[in-house]
């Protein structure tokens, strides 16, 4: 069914199609659940009903997660927001590789701004995300501080391609984030780092002593159908190395952060590879718009599965013993 429903959607412009999801998704006619307790997990003190969240990006100015939430998903992060509005980059800024179960962006974080998010979010039955998002490290606490009241958790985007240059200088990431005093549990969401972004991604870690690690956003790549001529791959082709940077995390912190695998999970089989590795529970984006709606139903189903022929009792057994 969804296929026919993917094929009308993926003839239009990506941005056009998301429209259209999102108004599918606000009827509130899009409905799924997995009842499970052998899928409960616990990320850095928030209690999912399973392992499976939806990535930040989709409900960016946070219009649609009331229904989101009860599409399946353990959790759903809403966001990136920013502090002001934002129009983003210039279009196109999304193209797909449908052969690849790929996506490329440089949505360049457009936002409607905090104030706009402030009076849409509201408590749901699903735990709620917020990724925030500054260009000026230092504005990261006080977005921290407005926001921390209205959801369950929230989760700090220093990852996307638009930013790395911020990265460069990790000692002033470190010393913005140690200005956040959180009541609730807090998450650092890192880059798909490389070999010579390794040292100062950890340290930007070891300064949040008490962020738990989403490992982590898209990739940057050269892509000339996009009008910036960059954007960040999301989907298949980064998973081999989102399982990589999850099992270099959990054995740098000895296991002891909590660690939210991202990047390409599709199936049950990948959720159970990046538990396996570390990670506490997985999120996705890009498997639910190839998947459908029913993505995260879909993969706690394969997840599972598998649990049952290996004999698994509960998510916590699959974490690295
Ligand atoms: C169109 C699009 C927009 C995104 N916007 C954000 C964002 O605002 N903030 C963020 O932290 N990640 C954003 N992401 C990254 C996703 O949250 C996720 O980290 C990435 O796509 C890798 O996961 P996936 O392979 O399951 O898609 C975006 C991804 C896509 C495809």
């Amino acid at each position: 069914m969804y296929g026919l429903i993917r094929r009308m959607l993926f003839s239009l412009e990506p941005e056009k199609s998301h429209r259209i999801a999102k108004i599918a998704i606000s009827s509130g006619l899009l409905r799924s659940q997995v009842t499970n307790n052998r899928l409960k997990t616990s990320v850095n003190g928030i209690q999912s009903d399973n392992p499976v969240g939806l990535a930040a990006g989709f409900d960016k100015d946070c219009e649609v997660f009331g229904n989101l939430a009860r599409m399946g998903f353990g959790f759903v992060t809403v966001g990136s927001i920013t502090k002001d509005k934002r129009e983003g980059n210039p279009k196109p800024r999304i193209v797909r590789y449908p052969r690849d179960a790929a996506l490329v962006n440089a949505m360049g974080l457009p936002s409607k701004g905090i104030d706009y998010c402030l009076k849409n979010l509201k408590s749901v039955e699903t735990p709620v995300i917020a990724s925030i998002a500054s260009f000026d490290p230092y504005g990261i606490p006080l977005l921290h501080k407005a926001i921390e009241p209205l959801v369950s958790g929230v989760e700090i985007n220093i990852s996307s391609p638009t930013f790395r240059g911020t990265l460069e200088d990790a000692s002033i990431v470190s010393s913005a984030l140690s200005g956040i005093r959180n009541e609730k549990p807090l998450f650092l969401k890192i880059p798909h780092y490389t070999e010579s972004e390794r040292d100062s991604i950890l340290s930007i870690i070891d300064g949040c002593k008490n962020a738990a690690i989403v490992a982590g956003n898209t990739k940057k790549v050269e892509e000339k159908s996009i009008a910036v001529g960059y954007g960040g791959l999301s989907g298949r082709p980064i998973n081999g190395r989102a399982l990589e940077i999850v099992k270099d995390i959990f054995d740098y912190t000895s296991g002891k952060k909590s660690i939210i695998a991202c990047g390409g999970i599709f199936s049950g089989s990948d959720a159970y590879s990046a538990l396996s590795a570390g990670a506490d529970a997985v999120e996705i984006y890009t498997a639910f718009i190839y998947r459908g709606p029913f993505a995260a139903t879909m993969i706690n189903n394969e997840l599972l599965r598998i649990m049952d022929d290996k004999q698994i009792m509960s998510v916590g057994e699959i974490r690295k013993a």
